[in-house]
């Protein structure tokens, strides 16, 4: 099947949205439960933020479009002032993990930030395969943070690895 990544468009929010909330259920309702998880991406995945992040000309927003024109991956990433690219989300629908759609949303989004010369991400630390498969590509963890946008009892690690991705990590 052939996927393309591009970018997203205004009006594409909803979709976004439906998407994010299916992979979190899928992601994180075994240990965070149901009900936490729906509260926790119906603020962070709200419609209306995602649209202000679509339109906001200091994010990279990137959606993986499959025949059909079906929404089966996001990834969102910013460059800071340090020159150090932050990736603030990827997902990838359950039905269509395991096929390198993951690592090709990983390096369109870091792609999209020349200037960049570290990658820097926050994971739950109780989310095993998602850390495994950054350290695969090459990220370390580096430390921990408290603050995950209100729910801080939800403790996060901080990977990074220095780019560009033909570098050792
Ligand atoms: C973590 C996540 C984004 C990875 O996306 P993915 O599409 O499953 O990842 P990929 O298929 O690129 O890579 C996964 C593994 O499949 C392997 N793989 C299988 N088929 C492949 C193919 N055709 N091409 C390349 N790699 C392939 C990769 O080598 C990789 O192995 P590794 O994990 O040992 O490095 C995805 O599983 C996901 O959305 N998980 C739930 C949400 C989540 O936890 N997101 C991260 C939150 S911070």
């Amino acid at each position: 099947m052939t996927v393309e990544i591009r970018r997203a468009g205004p009006g594409e929010e909803a979709a976004v949205s439906a998407l994010l909330a299916e992979v979190w259920h899928a992601t994180h309702d075994a240990q965070l439960g149901h009900d936490k998880v729906a509260k926790i991406t119906a603020k962070w995945h709200a419609p209306a933020l995602l649209r202000a992040q679509i339109e906001d000309p200091g994010k990279c927003f990137l959606v993986a479009e499959a025949g059909g024109g079906e929404l089966v991956g996001h990834a969102i990433s910013w460059l800071d002032e340090d020159t150090a690219i932050n990736l603030l989300r990827l997902y990838v629908l359950p039905s269509m993990q395991g096929r390198g759609l993951g690592g090709r949303l990983l390096r369109a989004a870091v792609a999209a930030w020349p200037g960049g010369h570290l990658l820097r991400l926050e994971v739950q630390a109780l989310n095993a395969p998602a850390i495994r498969f950054y350290e695969g590509q090459g990220l370390r963890v580096i430390g921990d943070t408290a603050e995950r946008g209100g729910f801080t009892d939800i403790p996060a690690l901080v990977m990074e690895r220095r780019l560009p991705f033909e570098d050792p990590a």
